[in-house]
């Protein structure tokens, strides 16, 4: 199955490894295969308009390209939206939920806020009005914390507390969402270095159960590399060496050692999770224009 197929792309990845330009590089590609797609942010952040260079944040869509919107969620959105569509007394949801109080209450139960907010994406691909679903494929910008995949585990947890109601139901539909291999996919970013990938590692092996919908790896930022192993550079290597030029070859020892690791960084990877990487170029500069090359990059990961 084409990772593009699925209904929703979880793009995590521990935090500043570029899992933000790594859903957007993916819903640009996607969209280049005719999908309709929407980058959902999570927590009321709203790095993806200040990519695309639109004004700011929105809970409503915004079109960031041909064929791609954005969304950035928050909890206390998704509630007021959950609480006017399902519990219909849109005048008490304002009272109730519009107030302090309520900002109290959704951070004193745990997980609640993940769910308002999944629930929010959930129904855009399950509920939508009209004949058509408004998306093909939701890309989530979805935080990785300590214990990996905890959009799931809150659903999870919060079925566990609730028994009836439509609370509950929700995390029974979200539950079934995320952990289906079919709708669900999830893809983990990582920088080309030694550490980030024994994170990536973690992560991994924290998904547990859900290790099934492991889709795809990107590699973010990923160097060419510096100089040909062939000749002439060997050669004029020693040509450098020998003569008054030992900081240059200092400084392409170093770009190339730089890469080396890289390398092997990323084939540990590999073999350790069985997955090919998707490797998306480090550029100078992120911006709606460079994203389009990241975007054919990670076009790669439309193959199964
Ligand atoms: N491929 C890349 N080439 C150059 N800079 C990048 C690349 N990917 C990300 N960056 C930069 O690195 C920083 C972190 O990227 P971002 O996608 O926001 O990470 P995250 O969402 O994981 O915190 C940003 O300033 C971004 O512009
Ligand atoms: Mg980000």
């Amino acid at each position: 199955m084409s990772l593009f197929d699925h209904q929703l792309i979880a793009v995590t990845g521990k935090g500043g490894v570029g899992r933000t330009t790594a859903a957007c590089s993916i819903a640009l590609a996607a969209a280049a295969q005719g999908k309709r797609v929407c980058i959902a942010e999570l927590a009321g952040l709203a790095r993806v308009p200040e990519v695309f260079g639109l004004p700011g944040r929105s809970y409503a869509p915004q079109r960031c390209a041909p064929g791609v919107d954005t969304m950035s969620l928050s909890a206390l959105d998704c509630l007021d939206d959950f609480g006017r569509k399902r519990l219909k007394i849109q005048a008490l949801v304002r009272l109730v939920f519009h107030n302090r109080l309520t900002a109290a209450f959704l951070d004193a139960i745990p997980g609640l806020q993940d769910m308002q907010q999944l629930g929010k994406i959930r129904h855009l691909i399950e509920e939508y009005e009209g004949d058509e679903p408004p998306y093909d494929l939701i890309v989530l910008d979805a935080p990785a914390t300590g214990h990996g995949l905890t959009l799931l585990d809150s659903a999870r947890s919060l079925g566990e507390m609730t028994r009836v109601g439509p609370f509950y139901e929700e995390t029974q539909h979200i539950v079934r969402l995320l952990s289906d291999p079919d709708r669900t996919a999830i893809v983990v970013v990582t920088l080309g270095e030694e550490l980030p990938v024994n994170e990536s590692l973690e992560l991994i092996s924290s998904l547990g159960e859900d290790r099934a919908q492991l889709a795809a790896i990107v590699a973010n930022q990923v160097r060419s590399q510096p100089l040909p192993d062939a000749p002439p550079w060997p050669k004029l290597r020693d040509a450098l060496a020998a003569s008054d030029q030992t900081d240059l070859v200092s400084l392409a020892d170093a770009a190339q050692s730089t890469w080396t690791s890289q390398e092997r960084a990323l084939a540990r990877l590999r073999t350790t999770i069985g997955l090919p990487i998707a490797r998306l170029p480090r550029l100078p500069v992120v911006d709606a224009e460079s994203l389009l090359i990241l975007a054919e990059a990670a076009e790669q990961l439309e193959e199964p």
